[in-house]
């Protein structure tokens, strides 16, 4: 049954939000506060990479489900949802900083319908929930938290082939309502209270950051006891209870979620009188692993990167994304330039220089002259890249590949010395 939805905030989480509440069959209204992206995407230009999302976008446009608005009041009047899928930036001293979220809920509170249901999609720390409810001041509004659980490059699949949709509420009614929103999906639906939906956010993105910081700490244990860390995660992960997931090591962890939740979840924690030390040793290992990237250029490079010209592949957070927001790749280049490296990236997603760094066009230009490469970056075109016109370019046929990605045999039979993660 189709329903009425508004969804504020039109960035990864609200245009996937709201393109797929649109594909299958809602009515969607989806507004921001930048003119700019509301025009384009009126016009069926997307401001972000997703795969499969502009196809979805598009197709809901022309189906008139799908339509974009300037400001958030203009997208209420007549709706029974509303989403609310704006920022929750990570605050200086580690919280959420919920001013946006709050802002958005004044804004709508006297233009929603009676008995609309108002729907917390942004991360938002626990409590939050009731933190909506008196911003909104309106009684006959329910407030409900609906985590989202969308991987950047994946958001789309993720979003219509859900592992569980979560709905924390107080009033049960509101509850069905909203599940009956996700029917179609024929996933795992849970209903609990908003602060065990809002933990289980945080706590799932923890779990997973923490993951990867093991297997990335696991790797310094391979490198130091001459063990292949590959081999090691592939022996654990049979293990159904550790599972294969997640535990791929690279230059550590990041973008627009798991830095930002993991400081949040330690703040949250501290503020109810739990002190997190598991979780802010997750976070000092991520802190870690970028300088042991760095080290590993530095050897490379012949122990100094002083004045060294580095090549560098990848700027985004991960591939098949165009998101470089706290990418470990730019803060590992950040880390070589201040040891006084010269360092030009490439980057299949990223054509315009980018936080202080020079972008070249291609991945071998990149290399022109310089004592080292860093992968940095899993893109699949790095692993076919030509190795002949790559170490022709390069000063040293040096290479770091911080992504375990590159065939290690191949580049060695071609000349190079190549370093990776966790294996000799
Ligand atoms: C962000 C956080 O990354 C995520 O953890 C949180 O759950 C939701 O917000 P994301 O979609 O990646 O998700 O943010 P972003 O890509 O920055 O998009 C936010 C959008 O909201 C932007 O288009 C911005 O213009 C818009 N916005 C921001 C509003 O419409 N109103 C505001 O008051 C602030
Ligand atoms: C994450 C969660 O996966 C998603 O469920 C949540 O809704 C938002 O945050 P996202 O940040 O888009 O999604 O990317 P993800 O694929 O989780 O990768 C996060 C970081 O971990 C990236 O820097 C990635 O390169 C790194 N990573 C991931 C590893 O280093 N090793 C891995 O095995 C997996």
């Amino acid at each position: 049954m189709a329903s009425n939805i508004a969804v504020i905030g039109t960035g990864y989480v609200g245009l996937t939000t709201g393109a797929c509440l649109a594909h299958i069959g809602h009515d969607v209204i989806c507004a921001d506060v930048d003119q700019h992206k509301v025009e384009r995407l009126n016009q069926g230009e997307l401001p972000i990479l997703e795969d499969g999302l502009e196809e979805i976008v598009r197709d809901a446009m022309s189906a008139g489900r799908l339509r974009f608005v300037l400001g958030a009041a203009n997208a209420v009047a007549d709706r029974e949802f509303v989403f609310l899928c704006v920022p929750t930036p990570q605050g200086e001293d580690g919280s959420a900083d919920l001013s946006y979220i709050q802002d958005a809920a004044t804004e709508i509170s006297p233009h929603l319908l009676s008995e609309a249901i108002v729907i917390n999609k942004s991360t938002v720390p626990v409590g939050s929930t009731r933190v909506v409810e008196r911003a909104l001041r309106r009684p006959d509004v329910s407030v409900v938290s609906n985590p989202e659980f969308l991987r950047e490059g994946s958001a789309v699949h993720d979003f219509l082939h859900p592992d569980r949709v979560v709905i924390g509420a107080d009033d049960q009614a509101a509850a069905i309502r909203v599940a009956s929103l996700y029917l179609s999906l024929a996933a795992p639906l849970m209903v609990t209270d908003p602060a065990s939906a809002e933990t289980i956010k945080y706590a799932s993105n923890a779990f997973l950051a923490a993951k990867i910081s093991f297997v990335n700490a696991i790797a310094a244990v391979c490198e130091a006891v001459g063990a292949d860390v590959a081999d090691v995660v592939l022996g654990m992960g049979y293990d159904k209870r550790i599972g294969q997931e997640f535990l791929r090591p690279g230059p550590g962890w990041g973008g627009s979620c798991f830095p930002k939740d993991s400081h949040a979840l330690v703040h949250i924690a501290e503020n109810a009188g739990y002190q997190f030390s598991l979780l802010e040793g997750v976070i000092e290992v991520n802190e870690q692993q970028f300088d042991r990237v760095v080290d590993k250029v530095r050897v490379a490079a012949g122990g100094s990167l002083d004045g060294v010209r580095i090549a560098a592949w990848g700027l985004t957070f991960k591939a098949r994304t165009d998101d470089t927001r706290d990418s470990p790749a730019i803060k590992i280049i950040g880390r070589l330039q201040a040891q006084g490296a010269e360092v030009i990236a490439y980057d299949p997603a990223i054509h315009h220089d980018i936080a202080g760094i020079t972008v070249a066009a291609d991945p071998y230009a990149v290399c022109e002259g310089a004592a080292a490469l860093v992968v940095l970056t899993e893109w699949d075109e790095f692993k076919w890249v030509d190795l002949e016109k790559v170490g022709a370019a390069l000063a040293k046929r040096r290479i770091v590949d911080a992504r375990n990605l590159m065939d290690r045999n191949r580049l060695r039979q071609a000349g190079f010395d190549y370093q990776g993660i966790g294996r000799s």
